[in-house]
């Protein structure tokens, strides 16, 4: 199969990672006789400084025109200062929304070799991690209104939170299907003690759980759930909730993997389109270092195989060689233990490439 990757490394360690994703799609794409054609694309700070702009209306094209969307990070110190409207992380927002990603999978699972990288004592860990967060990715108060302008003689800043029944529902939908093929549980995380848009989300579940009476089902509050997640994480199947709730909760669930390095997204729409970065960020303090997890992002490289283009076997090779490499005792900085090989970021790529 050919297929045309759109490729966004972005800024600080997103060169890095990209690469080490890149070069185990290509190990891939040798292995099973497939074609992966890479269209590079800037985003973030580097398109600030060459363009003006976080992302050119042809970088936009290049991503709506091709098979899937690979990104790395965007971000750091040196754009903090832009004008709002045009901050690296605009760009990202931009692309999920006009390419419909609503849907953004995060996937929170703690390889056993890791378990001691977890800042969770074992007792807690039970058997082990394996949830998911279905983080709606298009709405909210990340695309409300805001402002900020004087009033009454001093500053005062608004963002707008809004739901509309539809992006309830289809995200809805994507969660109730997703538990279906997992542990068959689903926990609708809400402020609803407070929040309209919340009380909203809470009223059309209810009616989706109607349908999907398989799931068990169960509505949890958001400052509840972040202490849960600590006590007693393995209570956990399959977590939905709107997007600032999806952003905050999935860095607190990294952690129960050993690392924010660790843990990979799909951001999805309606058709086969996706995008796939991992969930950490650009990490300028280490930037051009050779020491960033890149696992995060060549996990990132399987879900876009197994997701947008049905490569399940792929999917399932890359996998097994992160897991590989992880038996071998190979760490990056981030998960490094006693007894282990550290490797670098590039070193990790290798070594991942090498087991498929
Ligand atoms: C994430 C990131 C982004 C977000 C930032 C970089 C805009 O934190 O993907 O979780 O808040 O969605
Ligand atoms: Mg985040």
């Amino acid at each position: 199969m050919t297929k045309n990757i759109a490729v966004l490394p972005g800024d600080g360690i997103g060169p890095e990672i990209i690469a080490e994703a890149i070069k185990v799609l290509n190990k891939v794409a040798e292995k099973f006789g497939h074609e992966f054609k890479f269209t590079y694309v800037d985003i973030g700070g580097c398109s600030i400084d060459k363009y003006g702009v976080p992302i050119t209306e042809d970088g936009m094209e290049k991503c709506k025109n091709a098979h899937s969307v690979l990104l790395g990070a965007v971000g750091g110190p040196k754009w903090d200062g832009c004008d709002p409207s045009i901050r690296p992380e605009k760009a990202l927002l931009k692309v999920r929304k006009e390419l419909g990603l609503f849907a953004n999978l995060r996937p929170t699972k703690l390889f056993p070799q890791l378990a001691d990288a977890s800042p969770l004592k074992e007792s807690v860990m039970g058997e082990g991690i394996d949830l998911l967060i279905v983080r709606e990715l298009t709405g909210g108060v990340y695309f409300g209104d805001r402002d900020t302008s004087e009033k009454n003689g001093e500053l005062v800043a608004t963002d707008i939170m809004s739901y509309s029944q539809h992006e309830i529902e289809r995200i809805g939908r994507v969660a109730f299907e997703t538990a279906r093929k997992r542990g068959k549980k689903l926990a609708s995380v809400d402020k609803a003690n407070v929040l309209d848009t919340s009380r909203l989300w809470r009223k059309i579940m209810h009616e989706l759980k109607e349908e999907y009476s398989d799931v068990e089902y169960s509505d949890i509050l958001v400052d509840n759930t972040a202490m849960q997640l600590i006590k007693n994480p393995t209570q956990f199947d399959v977590l939905v909730t709107e997007n600032m709730f999806g952003d905050i909760l999935s860095d607190e669930a990294s952690m129960l993997t050993g690392s924010i390095g660790m843990m990979p997204s799909a951001s999805l729409s309606e058709g086969t389109l996706g995008m796939y970065e991992p969930i950490h960020g650009s990490a300028p303090d280490i930037a051009g270092q050779n020491i960033a997890n890149s696992l995060g992002t060549i996990l990132s490289a399987a879900m876009m195989l197994r997701y947008s283009f049905n490569m399940a076997d792929e999917a399932d090779a890359i996998e097994g060689a992160v897991n590989s490499v992880l038996d071998k005792g190979y760490r990056t900085a981030d998960i490094m233990q006693d007894g282990c090989v550290r490797l670098g970021c590039k070193e990790m790529g290798d070594a991942v490439s090498d087991c498929i």
